[in-house]
C-alpha cells in the first residue's frame, strides 16, 4: 500500500484519466476527494471506487473553471480531512480547432479551464501542504507541451503556461518538501481521444478507425496507451519512490514525441 493513509484530491475525476488515477490511488490506500461537473457521473465514479477498494471517497460537483466552485472544493477538503498529501490538477480539454476558429471568449475559457484551475486549486490547498512541510502536486497536461498537436491550438498554447508555472513552483516549494511535476499524456484511450479522432476523421473525410490508425503509425509502441498505464505513472509521482524528483515533465506516450 504505497499511499496508505494519504489524502489525495483529484479534479475532473468522473471518467478517463482522472478517474483512473483516483482508482489507482485508492487501490494503494489513499483517501480521496474527487470532483467534476456532473453530479451523477462523479457520484457513480465514487461508488465504483468505494466498492472496488473500500476506501473513503468524498465526491463533489465542481467546475474547475469557476472560482466559486473551487472555493467549495477547498472548504470541503479542509472540513472533511483538514489536510492534503497529493493534489492532481486535471480538467477537461479545450475545444479542438485552428487559430482562426477562436475568439477572445474561447481563449479566456481555455485559460480559466486549463491554467487558472491549476493556479486556484493549488493556491487554495497549498497552505495545508506547507503546514505539514510535505506534498505532491501533479498537473495533467499533454504531450503537446513537447510537440504541438495539430488542430489543438488552445491546448498547445495554454498548457505551455502550465509548464512555466510547474517549473517555477517546483523551485519555490522544494524547500517546503513539496514536489510539483507535470504528467503529459500522448494518446491514452479515453472518451476525449475518441472524440478528437472523430473530429479528425470528419475533417479529413475518413473513418474514425482510419484516423486512429494514422495516429497509431506515429507511436513506436504501436498502440494507444491505457488509462491504467497512465495512472501507474501518476502513482509513481505521488509515492515516496519519487522523493527527489520535481519540476519535471513526464510524457506518457509510447514514444510518440520525437524530440528530447
Ligand atoms: N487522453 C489523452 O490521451 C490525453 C492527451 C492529451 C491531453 N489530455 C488531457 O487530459 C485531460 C483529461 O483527459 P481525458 O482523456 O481523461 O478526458 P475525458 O475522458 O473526456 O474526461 C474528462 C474529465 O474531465 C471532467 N471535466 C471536464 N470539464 C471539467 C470542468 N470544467 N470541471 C471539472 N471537471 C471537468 C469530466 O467530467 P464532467 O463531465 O463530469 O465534468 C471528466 O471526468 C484533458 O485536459 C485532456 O485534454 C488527454
Amino acid at each position: 500500500m504505497r499511499l496508505d493513509g494519504k489524502v489525495a484530491v483529484v479534479t475532473a475525476a468522473s471518467k478517463g484519466l482522472g478517474k483512473g488515477i483516483a482508482k489507482r490511488f485508492a487501490q494503494e490506500g489513499a483517501k480521496l476527494v474527487i470532483a467534476s461537473r456532473s453530479e451523477e457521473a462523479i457520484q457513480a465514479a465514487a461508488e465504483e471506487i468505494r466498492s472496488l477498494t473500500g476506501t473513503d471517497v468524498t465526491a463533489l460537483t465542481v467546475d474547475v473553471s469557476k472560482l466559486e466552485d473551487i472555493q467549495k472544493l477547498i472548504e470541503t477538503v479542509q472540513t472533511v480531512h483538514g489536510t492534503v498529501d497529493i493534489l492532481v490538477n486535471n480538467a477537461g480539454g479545450p475545444p479542438a480547432g485552428t487559430f482562426l476558429d477562436f475568439d477572445d471568449e474561447a481563449w479566456q475559457k481555455a485559460f480559466d479551464l486549463n491554467l487558472m484551475s491549476v493556479v486556484r486549486v493549488t493556491r487554495g490547498l497549498l497552505p495545508l501542504m506547507m503546514k505539514k512541510q510535505a506534498g505532491r502536486i501533479i498537473n495533467i497536461t499533454s504531450s503537446g507541451v513537447k510537440q504541438p498537436v495539430p488542430n489543438l491550438i488552445l491546448s498547445n498554447s495554454i498548457r505551455a503556461a502550465v509548464n512555466g508555472l510547474t517549473k517555477t513552483l517546483s523551485q519555490e516549494l522544494a524547500p517546503y518538501g513539496i514536489l510539483v511535476n507535470n504528467l503529459a499524456p500522448g494518446r491514452i484511450d479515453t472518451d476525449r481521444v475518441r472524440e478528437l479522432d472523430r473530429i479528425t476523421a470528419d475533417k479529413a473525410g475518413i473513418t474514425m478507425e482510419q484516423a486512429k490508425e494514422n495516429w497509431t503509425k506515429q507511436i513506436p509502441a504501436g498502440r494507444y496507451g491505457t488509462v491504467e498505464e497512465f495512472a501507474n505513472a501518476a502513482l509513481f509521482l505521488a509515492s515516496d519512490e519519487s522523493s527527489y524528483i520535481t519540476g519535471q515533465i513526464y510524457v506518457v506516450d509510447g514514444g510518440m514525441v520525437k524530440g528530447y
